[in-house]
């Protein structure tokens, strides 16, 4: 029979995507010890190409667990976005819109560097490459996390379980059927994206409207672009080899006077768009976190930064628990990030269905995403309402 190994901790965390390892890291500043639990390989997660845009909170809150240096180093402050649409560019003055915020440009998968750095440094346990977890004891507790690990059998004893795993993860799915509720609209478009060898062509992102689908310019550093075009949900990467990517970009992003720079492609793929939400975000003593709770369109950039929203309260109401005894903050933690979640779920709908051609070319529909458009960038008070959601809003 095979040995199984009983580890003991007060968090358990499944997940070492950005909630995961910021809860980790958050935990162990307050003395608290966690035990992460990642399926991929380290060097898996530290390139899943994803997200580029961190809110000023998510930021000061990196800043604030020590994992920051290099962000403050490397990252770009941008102070502005730009909209496009009706062959027109027109700035959206962010910091000058809400009072001085604004957003930084760095990597997902260097923040998950940093956050993955940190841990290994201090030594705090983090295993790669589990396999087969699963949840029990979640009501009627104590929480057991089971997982393999090195063709081992592990129990991990936890008072808390944390479900930072995803929106493919286990945890959601140990909740019973029936518990949770949940609230789906998917879109009859999605994004494919690239990672380019080349300076950015921009020095802000360039979200454009276009006859032939939205497009966007981003960026990761100043040799490294990132860029998007709108491609049908069922479209199959095959059918875009590079040739077809660069024409579409320039048709959708090219301004007179302006053309946008081409390089080698390094990465591509295609992501759905979906907006979902679970509710509540906790069954017993178990928290989700993050995309295992909410999804949201990439539109308005709102994923990643709702995560590590979600895991900063978890992290207080924790703490809380520990000092106080007290279940108070852990017991309204739900009812506290669903009120965030859902003022982004709005927004990054919004910001979605503004920008994208419909699927059916609607011209009807079409006219009111220019009136939209034309709106935001004559009216202050538009542009006000789209600057303070876009760099982070706290209701
Ligand atoms: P994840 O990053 O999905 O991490 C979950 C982790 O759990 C993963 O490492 C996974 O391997 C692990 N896991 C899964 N199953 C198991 C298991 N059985 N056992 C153990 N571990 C498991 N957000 C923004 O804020 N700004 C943006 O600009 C932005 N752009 C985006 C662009 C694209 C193309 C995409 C796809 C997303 C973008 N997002 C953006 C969203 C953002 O990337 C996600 O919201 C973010 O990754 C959520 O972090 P998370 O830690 O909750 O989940
Ligand atoms: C990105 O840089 O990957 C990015 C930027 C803005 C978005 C989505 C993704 O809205």
């Amino acid at each position: 029979m095979e040995a199984l190994s009983r580890l003991r901790t007060k968090v358990g965390i499944v997940g070492a995507g950005p909630a995961g390892l910021t809860l980790a890291r958050l935990l162990e500043c307050q003395g608290i010890d966690a035990v992460v639990l990642e399926d991929r390989s380290r060097d898996y997660v530290e390139h899943r190409v994803r997200a580029g845009v961190l809110e000023q909170g998510s930021v000061d809150l990196l800043a604030d667990a020590g994992v920051a240096d290099r962000l403050r180093r490397e990252g770009f402050v941008h102070t502005g976005i730009e909209l496009q649409f009706a062959g027109e560019r027109h700035r959206v003055p962010l910091s000058e819109l809400t009072g001085g915020h604004s957003i930084v440009i760095y990597g997902q998968t260097e923040v998950v560097k940093d956050l993955i750095a940190a841990r290994v440094a201090s030594g705090a346990p983090l295993y790669f490459e589990v396999d087969d977890v699963r949840l029990s004891g979640l009501v009627d507790g104590p929480p057991v996390i089971a997982f393999g690990h090195g063709g081992h059998q592990h129990e991990l004893h936890c008072d808390i379980v944390a479900g930072c795993d995803g929106y493919h993860g286990p945890c959601r799915s140990s909740v019973p059927a029936g518990v949770l509720k949940s609230f789906v609209r998917e879109y009859p478009f999605a994004w494919l994206g690239i990672l380019a060898g080349v300076a950015p062509s921009n020095d802000e992102l360039i979200y454009a409207h276009h006859d032939l689908g939205f497009a966007l310019l981003s960026m990761r550093t100043a040799e490294l672009s990132r860029l998007y075009v709108q491609c049908r949900p069922d479209d199959d990467i095959t059918n875009w080899p590079d040739g077809r990517i660069w024409e579409q970009l320039q048709l959708r992003l090219g301004l007179p006077g302006w053309q946008l720079a081409e390089g080698p492609v390094l990465e591509k793929g295609i992501t759905p768009m979906r907006s979902h939400v679970y509710e509540p975000m906790q069954y017993g003593n178990l928290f989700l976190a993050g995309d295992a709770s909410h999804i949201v369109p990439p539109t308005g950039a709102k994923g990643l930064n709702l995560a590590l929203h979600d895991v900063k309260l978890l992290a207080d109401a924790i703490v809380e628990l520990y000092a106080t005894k007290s279940r108070a903050a852990l017991d309204t933690y739900s009812q506290r990030c669903l009120r965030r979640v859902w003022r982004a779920e709005h927004f990054s709908w919004w910001m979605t269905s503004m920008l994208h051609r419909p699927e059916d070319g609607n011209e009807f529909e079409v006219r009111l995403q220019l009136a939209q458009l034309r709106y935001l960038v004559t009216s202050r008070a538009a542009a006000t309402s789209l600057a303070e959601n876009y760099v982070g809003f706290s209701a």
